[in-house]
């Protein structure tokens, strides 16, 4: 990434480097979108504006930890070369965000761009107010000054639901009018989504609870464990169906879920959403706080996530950086009603002219890559061998239509998740099966097939051997050597875009 020709860049005194603090880490993604240095968390705002892409994000600009939010901005013509823009949105002292520009997301607003977000005061208990923070001016296609409302549009959740948690507005238009999102919990424990009506912006309706978490399609595809949903989003399909993604939050933020379902205006003045289906947003234990983009234009929906670090925490103190966006995703629904998940095609423009891998070889792999590997017998890619003998690897099995990710080798500082991740990636038996993976640094993306996403963080140590080694349980139907086909290249350096 790169800052915008003539602008001072994110708030990272001193820092000349356009990859600033990480950029000598190995472990620092050089490809993903995040700060030149210190904290950020959640992408927000993804937003298309006279011909570039802009994504915002949480960043506290002074450490590598979460306190002191602001929203980071970077933009890209193409969403694969990003440029850095000045901080968006910084908290005003004795304004409604003085202690912290919480997520939210931008709105063309009668042609101004415009930030609908979560505003932190300095007596925050978990319950945030919605604000409002225009473009100054929309003529600029960088979108480099916003302009803060003095006073919150909603000071706080509505009367008489016991609301314990409320943040995150999520804008979107439907049945004539334009609605927003805010995730909440309440003091029952129970999460849910509540629903106003913002078809004017400086003025909001409440309109219900959307979904809340008693919800019996929502309670068998999440668990039950949240106490809240974080980050609410919704997404429109192809097939004119609708998926709702909230953050589980249970008091920490743990994963991320969807559900599939019908969007009706109701009797009430509001909206109906009656899931049918849903799951895992992301199958990894490193993704969180969905953000999506409805790229009309495009005709698709695109998502970004959250992957933070988890590695020890004094580590990430010496790195002086923390967290990373995903790689932005397609996501729509299958035929049978299910979740599909795609890296967004321009992402390709980062591979290098020549693949440095197309046949199931031993070879070794550089630090950001994008492989693809397509079994048509039992085949097992390993990406990473520990001095232990230990490997880091995908297991592709046709007759189940899975893909299993074993990083037992590689313990997470949180201590969780020794045990192999099995990811749906086809349908059993079917007669081949593909997994993409993008690794760049600690970053880990696996997708398996279009069925399922796993985002990962693996570090790794000095003496592991990045290595790639192919091997397929016996010959394809085409005979020796066709169990497996593989394609891998580097990803080049990043050009300002
Ligand atoms: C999700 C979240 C949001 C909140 C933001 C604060 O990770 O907790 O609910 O707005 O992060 O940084």
């Amino acid at each position: 990434m790169s800052h915008a020709p003539g602008s001072a860049g994110p708030h990272a005194p001193g820092t000349t480097d356009p990859h600033g603090a990480g950029s000598t880490d190995p472990h620092a993604p050089r490809h993903h979108v995040r700060p030149p240095a210190n904290w950020a968390n959640d992408p927000n705002g993804p937003f298309r504006w006279r011909g570039r892409y802009h994504l915002f994000y949480q960043h506290n600009p002074y450490a590598p930890t979460h306190t002191d939010m602001h929203w980071g901005h970077a933009s890209s013509p193409d969403l694969a070369r990003w440029t850095h823009h000045p901080i968006a949105l910084t908290p005003t002292p004795g304004g409604p965000d003085e202690a912290g520009c919480w997520s939210g997301c931008v709105v063309d607003d009668a042609g101004v761009p415009t930030a609908v977000y979560t505003g932190i005061d300095h007596r925050h208990t978990g319950l945030g107010t919605l604000c409002l923070a225009r473009a100054a001016d929309p003529e600029d296609r960088h979108l480099e000054r916003w302009r803060p409302e003095p006073g919150p549009v909603v000071a706080g959740p509505p009367d008489g639901l016991e609301v314990t948690m409320f943040r995150d507005p999520f804008v979107f238009s439907h049945a004539g009018r334009r609605w927003s999102l805010v995730g909440a919990g309440h003091a029952d424990g129970t999460p849910s989504v509540l629903l106003y009506d913002c078809t004017d912006l400086t003025s909001w309706r409440f309109a219900g609870i959307l979904l809340d978490g008693r919800d019996p399609v929502a309670a068998d595809a999440f668990g039950d464990k949240a106490v809240g949903w974080e980050c609410p989003q919704l997404l429109r399909t192809r097939g004119g169906g609708w998926v709702l993604a909230v953050a589980l939050w249970d008091g920490d933020p743990r994963a991320t879920g969807y559900l599939a379902g019908t969007l009706e205006p109701d009797a009430a003045g509001g909206l109906a959403f009656a899931p049918r289906t849903g799951g895992r947003l992301d199958h990894g234990r490193d993704f969180y706080a969905p953000a999506v983009l409805q790229d009309d234009a495009a005709g698709r929906a695109l998502l970004w996530g959250w992957s933070w670090e988890s590695r020890a925490r004094e580590e990430t103190e010496r790195a002086g950086w923390a967290g990373v966006l995903t790689s932005p995703r397609v996501v729509d629904l299958g035929p049978d009603g299910t979740l599909r998940t795609a890296p967004a095609p321009e992402l390709e423009l980062l591979r290098a002219a020549a693949p440095f891998v197309t046949a199931p070889v031993r070879t070794p792999l550089p630090v950001a890559y994008d492989l693809s590997v397509i079994a048509r017998t039992p085949t097992t890619a390993s990406l990473l061998r520990a001095a232990s003998g230990a490997e880091l690897t995908l297991r592709l099995d046709p007759a189940t239509g899975t893909v299993t990710l074993d990083r037992s080798g590689w313990p997470r500082a949180r201590g969780d998740g020794a045990a192999p991740l099995v990811l749906p990636a086809g349908p059993p038996g079917a007669p081949e099966l593909e997994v993409r993976v993008l690794v760049d640094g600690s970053l880990l993306e696996v997708f398996a097939g279009d069925r399922a996403v796993a985002t990962e963080r693996v570090y790794r140590r000095p003496d592991d051997v990045a290595e790639l080694a192919v091997t397929s349980g016996g010959a394809g139907p085409g005979g020796a050597g066709d169990g497996a086909a593989v394609t891998g290249w580097a990803l080049v350096p990043p050009t300002p875009g």
